[in-house]
C-alpha cells in the first residue's frame, strides 16, 4: 500500500517540479519570442521604416528635386527610433549584392539571404520574406526590396533615366557606387531587422 501511494505520488511531484521550477514570473517577454513573432514584427518594422523613407524621399523631391533628395535615401534615425524597434530590441537596416554605401555591404548571413531572394527572382518567382537565426541564435527578418519607377531617378541606367548631372553628383559623394543600371521591377536588395534576442540563451 505505501508503494501504491508512493507511485501515485511521484508524478505529483514531478508535475509540480515542473511548474515550480518555471514560475510564471522568470519567463520575460523576450524567452517567448518566436520565429513566428520575428516574422510578424519584422514584417511591420521594415514596413514602417519604408513608409518613413517613402514619405521623406517624396518630400524631398517635391521640395528641391532629385539633387537634393540624394541626400535622404537612407534609413534615418527616425524610422529607428520607432517604438516597435525599441520594444523588440531591433535594428533595421538594408543591404545589397550591389551597394552605393559601403556601410550597406552584405554580412555573410546577408548573402546567403541575397542569393535565395535572387535565385527566386531570377526562376520568375516572387522572392518572399523570411526569418533565419545567426549564430548567436538571434532572429533575423529579411524582406526583399524591388526597384519602382521612382527609383529608377537615381538607381537607373546613368544618361538616362539617371541624368548625367545627378550621377556626377552621386559619384562625389559615393566614388564607389555600384548601385545603377537598374530596371524596373529588379531585385535592388533587402530590408534586414534583427532581434537581439538570443533564444539558445533561454531554456
Ligand atoms: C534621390 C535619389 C534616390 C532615389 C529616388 C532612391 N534612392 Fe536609393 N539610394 C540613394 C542614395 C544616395 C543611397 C545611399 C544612402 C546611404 O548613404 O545610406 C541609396 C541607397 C539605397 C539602398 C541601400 C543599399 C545601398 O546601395 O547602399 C537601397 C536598398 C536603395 N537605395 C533602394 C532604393 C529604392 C528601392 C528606391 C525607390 C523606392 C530608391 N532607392 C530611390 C539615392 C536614391
Amino acid at each position: 500500500m505505501k508503494r501504491l501511494l508512493l507511485l501515485l505520488f511521484i508524478p505529483v511531484v514531478i508535475t509540480s517540479c515542473q511548474c515550480s521550477e518555471q514560475p510564471s514570473e522568470s519567463i520575460t517577454p523576450e524567452s517567448s519570442f518566436t520565429e513566428q513573432d520575428a516574422m510578424t514584427e519584422g514584417a511591420k518594422i521594415s514596413g514602417q521604416s519604408q513608409s518613413v523613407l517613402a514619405g521623406v524621399l517624396q518630400q524631398k523631391i517635391q521640395e528641391s528635386g532629385f539633387e537634393h533628395a540624394v541626400n535622404f535615401c537612407n534609413v534615418n534615425a527616425r524610422a529607428l527610433a520607432d517604438s516597435l524597434s525599441l520594444e523588440y530590441n531591433a535594428t533595421v537596416r538594408r543591404t545589397s549584392f550591389r551597394v552605393r554605401n559601403s556601410e550597406n555591404t552584405p554580412d555573410s548571413l546577408d548573402r546567403v539571404m541575397l542569393a535565395k531572394f535572387e535565385y527566386a527572382f531570377e526562376n520568375d518567382e516572387k522572392p518572399v520574406q523570411s526569418v533565419i537565426q545567426d549564430e548567436q541564435g538571434n532572429y533575423r527578418y529579411y524582406n526583399p526590396i524591388l526597384i519602382a519607377p521612382v527609383c529608377l531617378n537615381c538607381h537607373g541606367m546613368p544618361g538616362e533615366e539617371l541624368s548625367a548631372d545627378l550621377h556626377a553628383l552621386i559619384l562625389e559623394k559615393y566614388p564607389e557606387d555600384d548601385a545603377v543600371e537598374y530596371e524596373l521591377g529588379d531585385l535592388r536588395g533587402a530590408w534586414v531587422v534583427e532581434f537581439a534576442i538570443a533564444v539558445n540563451d533561454i531554456q
